[in-house]
């Protein structure tokens, strides 16, 4: 089975063409390289000894896209590609509202010409706005997403549901992500984001190595058990794996899973356990709330578990011991 992946050089595409070619799949890449550096691929072909196509191309390109389902014969998409910074999208939502839907749309077109009938989507666990209880499992409400970045995997799952049901040959899979982070053991791949990091996972690990001074805790007064927000964290190896789960699923229309632990750390918790597993100190300072923060939010991750045949296997441990040999190796990510 031959898988096209959008985005795949990017933090979390990476780790997943790692677990596909451990199981025996073989990957293309489609990336623009706008979030991500071609280093990336030579890194992957260290760890795999496998040499990816790989083509630098805009996803809303659709005629880039006819030419690489013209080279390839694929039997299902992974679509990664699109921006993510919360933030940014905030300043400047055409760009986000226009790359990511686009691409969305042009890949669509493109999959159906070629006759390809899966597609797995990145979506997120943004797409539930403020839950109204935790742990979340897929059938609570969505929508209410609290900024444009969130809006663009929104309305891309009702394009999705829209095209099944017209297209009801299509199997395609809304994978909605926790908080990933830690990164491969080997430490040759890892997340590496341009400029002040948004995530807490990346700002503490340039803390510990000494690029930034102090973490900002975005506020203590949270109803959680210590005041400080509260998220489930995912290692990025079990949620690479989760795609590899998801190739399997063979049910036509559209299935919904969340990708997480079913388990929330704060916070401190992170902190903690970061400079104890680690030794390295994390100084840190309680700052206002984020805007837009809300306080916990954790999956149910069982319809996974029950229909995928996955669950994550790694720990906290294991999260903050990666995130960290990767940082502490590469301490300018891929820039070296
Ligand atoms: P990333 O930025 O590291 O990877 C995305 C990749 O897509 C990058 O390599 C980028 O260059 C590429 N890209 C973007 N727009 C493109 C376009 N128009 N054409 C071609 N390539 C394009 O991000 P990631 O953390 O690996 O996230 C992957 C996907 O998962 C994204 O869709 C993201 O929104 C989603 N997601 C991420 C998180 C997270 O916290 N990392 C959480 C939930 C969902
Ligand atoms: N935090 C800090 N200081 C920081 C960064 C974060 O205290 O410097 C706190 C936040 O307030 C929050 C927690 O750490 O309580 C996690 O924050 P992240 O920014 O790492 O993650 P979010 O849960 O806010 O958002 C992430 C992705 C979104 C995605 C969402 C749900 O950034 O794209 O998870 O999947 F939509």
């Amino acid at each position: 089975m031959k898988v096209l992946l959008t985005g795949g050089a990017g933090y979390i595409g990476s780790h997943t063409i790692v677990e596909m070619y451990a199981a025996g799949r073989d990957v293309v890449v489609v990336d623009n390289f706008v979030n991500s550096s071609p280093r990336v691929m030579e890194r992957v072909e260290e760890i795999t000894g496998k040499k990816t196509p790989v083509y630098n191309a805009d996803v809303a390109d659709e005629a880039a896209l006819d030419r690489i389902f013209a080279e390839h014969k694929i039997d299902a998409v992974v679509h990664f590609a699109g921006l993510k910074a919360v933030g940014e999208s905030v300043r400047m939502p055409l760009e986000y509202y226009a790359n990511n839907i686009d691409s969305t749309l042009a890949l669509l077109r493109a999959m159906k010409k070629a006759d390809v009938r899966k597609l797995i989507f990145s979506s997120s666990a943004t797409v539930y706005g403020t839950p109204e209880k935790c742990p979340i499992t897929e059938d609570m409400h969505t929508g209410d997403c609290s900024n444009p970045y969130g809006w663009t995997k929104f309305m891309i799952e009702q394009i999705l549901k829209d095209y099944s049901h017209a297209n009801p040959e299509m199997q395609v899979i809304l994978l909605r992500y926790f908080n990933p982070v830690g990164a491969h053991k080997s430490g040759r791949i890892g997340e590496s984001p341009r400029g002040i990091p948004n995530n807490l996972m990346p700002y503490i690990t340039q803390v510990a190595v000494g690029k930034r001074a102090e973490l900002s805790v975005y506020g203590n007064d949270y109803p959680t058990p210590d005041g400080t927000g509260v998220r489930d964290y995912i290692h990025v190896v079990d949620l690479a794996r989760g795609h590899v789960a998801a190739l399997n699923y063979d049910k036509n229309g559209v299935g919904i899973f969340n990708l997480g632990t079913g388990v929330g750390y704060s916070v401190l918790d992170m902190v903690k356990a970061f400079s104890t597993v680690n030794h390295v100190p994390v100084p840190y300072r309680i700052v206002e709330r984020r805007p837009g923060d809300i306080a916990t939010c954790y999956a149910n991750s069982e319809k996974a578990e029950k229909e995928l045949g996955w669950h994550a296997e790694y720990g906290l441990e294991d999260m903050v011991r990666d995130s960290w040999n990767w940082q502490s190796h590469n301490p300018n990510g891929y820039e070296d």
